[in-house]
C-alpha cells in the first residue's frame, strides 16, 4: 500500500494517545505467562508486533483471553509452558524471537523459531552465545547465527556475562534465562539500555539487583500474576513529537506516554535542538514514569548527537533525522551502528529517504551527518518494509513542496496501527 502525506499548510492542532509501549507490552505478556496466577494487561497495544508474542505463549499453551478490553493470562510459571506443536513464528519481531529465546533455553523441550523476511536477516549469535555459555543447545540456519532457529533447552547454569553491545534485548533473553538458572546470573552492558524487564521483575514480585549497568538476578524465583497498565509508547509519540515541532504553529498534547529516563532521549535531543515539550502531570504507573506531553512549533537548529545517546533514544534516530533535515545548520548522529541491524539498515534506508527529498546526507558506518535544510523537496520515498521508517518518513511529508508518497506504508502495523488516521485527525481540527 502506497501513502501520500500532503504538505501542511495549517498548523497541526488537537489531543492524542498513541498506542500502548511495545516494549513494555512484550514484557507484560512474557511475565504474566512465566508467573503463577492470573495477570491482566490494559491498553497492550494492537500492533502486529506484541500479537506475534501473545500468539507465541499461547502455543506454549498459556491460556490467554481478550475481555472487557485487557488481555487475561493464567499463568502457571515456567513450568506450566508446554512444547508447540510447531514452528513458533515470530514475524516482524525482534523483541519476541530474542526474549523468547531466553525463556525457552530453560525448559526442557524442542522450540523452533522462524520470522519474516527481515527477522531472518538480523544478528541472533547475540543470544546463541550467552544461552550457550548457560547450557542451551540453540542451532540457527547452516550454523550462520540467524534464524530458523531450533532451541533444545534444559537446566542452565547461571553466567557473569560481559555484553559486546547495548541491547535490552540480549540483556533481557539473558535475565529471562537467568531466573530459570541455578544461582545468581549477572549482564553487564557498555550502556545502559531500557529496563522494562528489571521494572517487570519487581513488579511480578521478583528480585533484581541493577547497580550501574550491572544487573543480576538469582534463578528459582518464584513470580506473582499481577495488573498491568501499558503506558503509551514514546517511540510512537516520538512522531508528533517531531511532527508538531516542526509545522509552524502547531500545538498538540499526547495523553499518558512512558518517559522512563532509559528511553527518553528523544525528548532531550529535541529539547536541545530547540523544541518546545513540556511533560504535564508526571506520574508513576506500574512501577513506569509517565507524563502527558505538550508540544508546540520551535524552529529546531541542528546538533551533535553523540553515541552517549544511543541506548536509550535507539528507535528514534529515523524520526530525529527527519526533524535535523528540517531544521537550520547541521546534526551529525554518531556511534549508531546498531541501527543498522534494525527491522531494515535504517542508517541506509534514511539515507535514501532523505537524500530523495533533496536533503544532503553524508552517510558513515556508524551514523550520519545531515544538512538542514528546513523546507523538503516532495518525492517518492521507499519504506524498505520497516514501520519507523515509514512513519519518519511520512513525518517528513508535512514539510515537503508537494507532499511524499510513502511505498509499502502497511507496515506501519507493526508497532502503530491508525498512525495516518491520527497524523490526519490533527490537520483538521
Ligand atoms: C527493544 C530493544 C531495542 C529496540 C527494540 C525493542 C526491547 O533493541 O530497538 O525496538 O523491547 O528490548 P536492541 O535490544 O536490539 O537494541
Amino acid at each position: 500500500m502506497t501513502r501520500r502525506v500532503g504538505e501542511a499548510r495549517e498548523p497541526l492542532r488537537g489531543e492524542l494517545t498513541v498506542p500502548g509501549d511495545k516494549s513494555i507490552g512484550h514484557r507484560a505478556v512474557i511475565f504474566g505467562a512465566i508467573a503463577e496466577g492470573p495477570t491482566r494487561v490494559h491498553n497492550l497495544s494492537g500492533g502486529e508486533d506484541n500479537r506475534r508474542t501473545v500468539e507465541a505463549f499461547r502455543s506454549l499453551g498459556v491460556p490467554i483471553r481478550s475481555e472487557g478490553g485487557a488481555l487475561w493470562i493464567e499463568g502457571r510459571g515456567f513450568e506450566g509452558l508446554k512444547a508447540p506443536a510447531a514452528t513458533i513464528d515470530c514475524g516482524n519481531s525482534g523483541t519476541t524471537m530474542r526474549l523468547l529465546s531466553g525463556v525457552l533455553a530453560g525448559r526442557s523441550f524442542e522450540s523452533r523459531l522462524d520470522g519474516d523476511d527481515s527477522l531472518r536477516r538480523r544478528p541472533m549469535r547475540r543470544i546463541i552465545e550467552p544461552l550457550a555459555l548457560m547450557g542451551a543447545r540453540i542451532e540457527s540456519r547452516d550454523g550462520s547465527g540467524l534464524a530458523p532457529l531450533r532451541i533444545h533447552g534444559g537446566a542452565l547454569k547461571a553466567i557473569d556475562y560481559r555484553m559486546p553491545m547495548a541491547s535490552a534485548q540480549v540483556k533481557s533473553s539473558i535475565l529471562l534465562a537467568g531466573l530459570q538458572a541455578e544461582g545468581v546470573t549477572t549482564v553487564t552492558e557498555p550502556q545502559l539500555s531500557r529496563d522494562h524487564t528489571e521494572l517487570m521483575i519487581r513488579g511480578f514480585g521478583g528480585e533484581v539487583s541493577a547497580e550501574g549497568t550491572r544487573v543480576s538476578v538469582r534463578g528459582g524465583q518464584r513470580l506473582r500474576g499481577r495488573e498491568v497498565r501499558v503506558p503509551g509508547d514514546i517511540s510512537s509519540a516520538a512522531f508528533f513529537l517531531v511532527a508538531a515541532s516542526i509545522v509552524p504553529g502547531s500545538e498538540i498534547v499526547i495523553r499518558e506516554v512512558g518517559i522512563n529516563p532509559t528511553r527518553a532521549g528523544v525528548i532531550e535531543i529535541l529539547e536541545r535542538m530547540g523544541a518546545s515539550i513540556e511533560r504535564l502531570e508526571p506520574r508513576v504507573e506500574t512501577g513506569e514514569a509517565v507524563a502527558d506531553l505538550r508540544v508546540r512549533y520551535r524552529p529546531l537548529e541542528g546538533v551533535d548527537i553523540g553515541p552517549e545517546f544511543s541506548a536509550r533514544t535507539i528507535d528514534e534516530y529515523p524520526v530525529l533525522a527527519v526533524a535535523a533535515a528540517a531544521a537550520r545548520g547541521t546534526t551529525a548522529m554518531r556511534g549508531v551502528k546498531e541501527l543498522r541491524y534494525k527491522e531494515s539498515d535504517r542508517i541506509a534506508a534514511m539515507t535514501e529517504g532523505l537524500r530523495r527529498l533533496g536533503v544532503e546526507v553524508e552517510e558513515r558506518d556508524d551514523g550520519m551527518v545531515i544538512q538542514g535544510r528546513g523546507r523538503l523537496r516532495g518525492a517518492a520515498v521507499r519504506s524498505f518494509g520497516d514501520h519507523r521508517v515509514a512513519m519518519a518518513l511520512a513525518v517528513a511529508g508535512l514539510v515537503c513542496d508537494g507532499g511524499a508518497e510513502i511505498d509499502d506504508a502497511g507496515c506501519v502495523a507493526i508497532s502503530f496501527p491508525g498512525f495516518f488516521e491520527l497524523l490526519d485527525g490533527l490537520r483538521s481540527q
